[in-house]
């Protein structure tokens, strides 16, 4: 299978639009080793050929235009067609949605899918489904757990690939009801696995808690593609710009006891990689420290282009 990382950084971008952090400062001085990134985003194919796109970031036209020469280029299309079969969604976030708008001229309805949870806040608190009723319409896929907690799927189109949602905790958006009051499936993370090579990579740029079904998940996989956000717990705090610590965020650190170092570092076969970087996190400058140490660990970041070939 193919993976592309179109996006790795979290919401706001790298650099942030009005953020003078050392990163971001750093970036516009030209004074750091750190590369640009747009927003969360991935897609995924066993022919290279079709694609499965995960979430629908801001940033996607920019993604799209830079992907260009990878996608489409192989196929005889229609008149107006894309080879990105369906978007799956990891979250409600306004990183991972708000793309849908610019998919609006759809000539098909946009095959999403996504969990009941999702849906509910997509047509409520930010009803970007709603708004779509009146372009492209959405055909929604309704991603909901079976008995075991998991929900196995196949997309349309995108041939030799098998999908597997499974629950995360995280945080549902600002806006959501659901901040507050959890009921489960806010966030999903994604097994995608090659039906003919048995390769898997499991994706969940949301991650907040090693729950007890995540270690097999992660251990079992060829690679994993996870929670880059934070450094440290209180790096918002740290740094003046908020008093929002990493884990009620949504996202469990990479420092610290308990934190993604920590878990990565025990599990042998995967391939560990980074995502959804926030722009505060000084893992972006590759000459940190903290960069120098995940590598040490074997962890790698991931970056706007990246190409993971399993
Ligand atoms: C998050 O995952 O917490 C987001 O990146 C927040 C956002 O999009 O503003
Ligand atoms: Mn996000
Ligand atoms: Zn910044």
């Amino acid at each position: 299978m193919k993976i592309r990382v179109l996006g790795s950084a979290a919401g706001g971008g790298f650099p942030q639009w009005n953020c003078n952090c050392p990163n971001c400062k750093a970036y516009r001085e030209g004074s750091s080793q750190a590369k640009r990134r747009t927003q969360s985003s991935i897609a995924a194919s066993s022919d290279g050929q079709n694609w499965a796109l995960f979430n629908a970031s801001p940033d996607i036209l920019t993604q799209l235009h830079d992907f260009s020469k990878g996608i489409g280029t192989q196929q005889s299309l229609k008149l107006r067609e894309t080879p990105l079969r369906a978007i799956i969604l990891i979250d409600s976030q306004i990183d991972h949605t708000t793309g849908l708008l610019m998919l609006r001229e759809s000539t098909t309805p946009l095959r999403v899918y996504c969990t009941e949870a999702v849906h509910e806040d997509l047509t409520t608190g930010n009803p970007l489904f709603n708004v779509l009723s009146s372009y492209s319409k959405v055909d929604w896929q309704p991603i909901r757990f079976d008995d075991s907690g998991k929900f196995i799927f196949e997309v349309e189109g995108v041939s030799g690939l098998r999908f597997t949602a499974y629950p995360l905790k995280s945080k549902a958006p600002p806006y959501s009801p659901r901040r507050k009051n959890p009921s489960g499936g806010e966030t999903i993370g994604v097994l995608i696995e090659d039906i003919r090579t048995g390769k898997k990579l499991f994706y969940s740029p949301g991650l907040g808690e090693i729950e007890s079904h995540v270690p097999a998940l992660f251990s079992n996989s060829d690679c994993v593609l996870v929670d880059g956000t934070f450094w440290s717990e209180n790096e918002m705090r740290d740094l003046g710009i908020a008093d929002k610590p990493a884990r009620a965020l949504g996202h469990l650190p990479q420092s610290g006891p308990g934190g993604m170092i920590e878990v990565l570092s025990s599990m042998k076969k995967p391939r560990k990689i980074l995502t959804h970087i926030n722009n505060t996190n000084p893992i972006i400058n590759e000459d940190s420290p903290e960069h120098q140490e995940l590598l040490r660990a074997g962890i790698e970041v991931s970056f706007d282009g990246m190409e993971i070939e399993l």
